[in-house]
């Protein structure tokens, strides 16, 4: 596919800025207007915080890809993967003329990214095993449809999409299929990241806010082909990703095997849970779930999310989308007992 025939015309044509440190890291930096005398904070990384950080997060990249196995040309990082959801839009939807396509109940960023840029969205509604209807989705796409999230594991239904739906979008949608894949790493089935060697319009979106536990330094990630990737650079703004968030995420990537341990911990706490559900006699009905958080039915659902928030237990009202469901992540065993004892006193 030819990625450049979708993209908006001032962004085929925008001389993009130049920074600084896009030109040079090093020498006798006298060209960015820093203070050369140091940082006000003592800095124990010796990251040198007066200086900009790297445009392109070279080292950032490097680690990423030998830890992915993937090249460095097909990685963009970004201000958590919703940084990376809004440059999509704003790459590839005119305001007021494009449109994007979402797999309605799920994540809310993608049509808020779309609300935001002018861009109208098209919902088509996942069916009764919260699966594509690919028919509905070819049927709903017009000639200015751009785009198409997925969510696979899906936010809030929690369960993965089928990988054969993906592809036959891939294959056969004419725009940008986006992957959403932040909670990948629970699910323990195979990834689309391999597809993007064969579907140049595939984008997979990757998080360290969940199973790497560092939703606080604001870092995600996108696989997808170099011409996407570059368009990426092309947009965003200069020194979107700081040294802070940088040195962080290196070093949580040598740390693989405790997110590696969350993940079983958290899968088996899931399983816990799930099963505790399923014996509260109100609780209709508990979902599957592929990810780190479990959608369930019940009676007065809204009722029953405010009385817990009263009792200082925080889950998410999800009836809006999902009728009658709740969304509650997974805890700590001794969160997630709490949790339960209030709902089986309110039940
Ligand atoms: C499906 C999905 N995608 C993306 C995000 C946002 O991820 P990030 O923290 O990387 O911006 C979330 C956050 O809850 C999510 O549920």
């Amino acid at each position: 596919m030819k990625i450049e025939s979708l993209v908006r015309e001032n962004i085929l044509k925008l001389k993009p800025y130049t920074s600084a440190r896009g030109d040079f890291l090093t020498g006798v930096l006298l060209d960015a207007n820093e203070n050369s005398f140091g940082s006000v904070v003592n800095d124990e990384w010796h990251l040198e915080l007066n200086r900009y950080p790297d445009p392109f997060q070279n080292s950032l990249r490097n680690e990423l890809s030998s830890y992915l196995n993937v090249e460095k040309e097909k990685l963009f990082i970004g201000v958590g993967s919703d940084e990376i959801i809004d440059l999509m839009v704003r790459i590839f939807c005119e305001p007021k003329i494009d449109n994007a396509i979402i797999l309605e109940p799920t994540y809310g960023m993608y049509k808020v990214a779309c609300d935001v840029n002018d861009v109208s969205t098209i919902a088509v509604m996942l069916d009764e095993s919260f699966q594509p209807q690919l028919d509905k989705i070819y049927h709903a796409t017009t000639k200015n449809t751009k785009l198409i999230f997925i969510c696979s594991p899906n936010n809030p239904t929690a369960n993965m999409i089928n990988p054969e739906s993906i592809l036959d979008l891939a294959e056969n949608f004419k725009g940008i299929v986006i992957v959403d894949e932040a909670y990948a790493e629970f699910c323990g089935k195979p990834s689309m990241i391999n597809a993007v060697e064969k579907y140049s319009n595939i984008v997979v979106l990757r998080t360290f806010s969940k199973a790497w536990g560092l939703a606080g330094v604001r870092c995600g990630y996108c696989i997808t082909s170099p011409e996407i990737i570059k368009l990426l650079y092309k947009i965003k703004l200069p020194y979107n990703i700081n040294k802070l968030t940088s040195q962080v995420v290196i070093n949580a990537l040598k740390k693989f095997k405790q997110k590696d341990k969350f993940v079983k911990e958290i899968n088996w706490e899931k399983e816990f849970l799930i099963k505790e559900l399923k014996l509260i006699p109100g609780i209709k009905k508990v979902f599957p779930s592929d990810s780190n958080f479990i959608l369930f039915e019940c009676e007065n659902p809204t009722n029953i999310y405010h009385k817990l928030t009263e009792k200082g237990i925080i889950i998410r009202d999800r009836s809006n989308q999902v009728k009658n469901c709740l969304r509650v992540s997974v805890g700590t065993r001794e969160q997630n007992e709490k949790f339960l004892n209030e709902l089986r006193d309110l039940i």
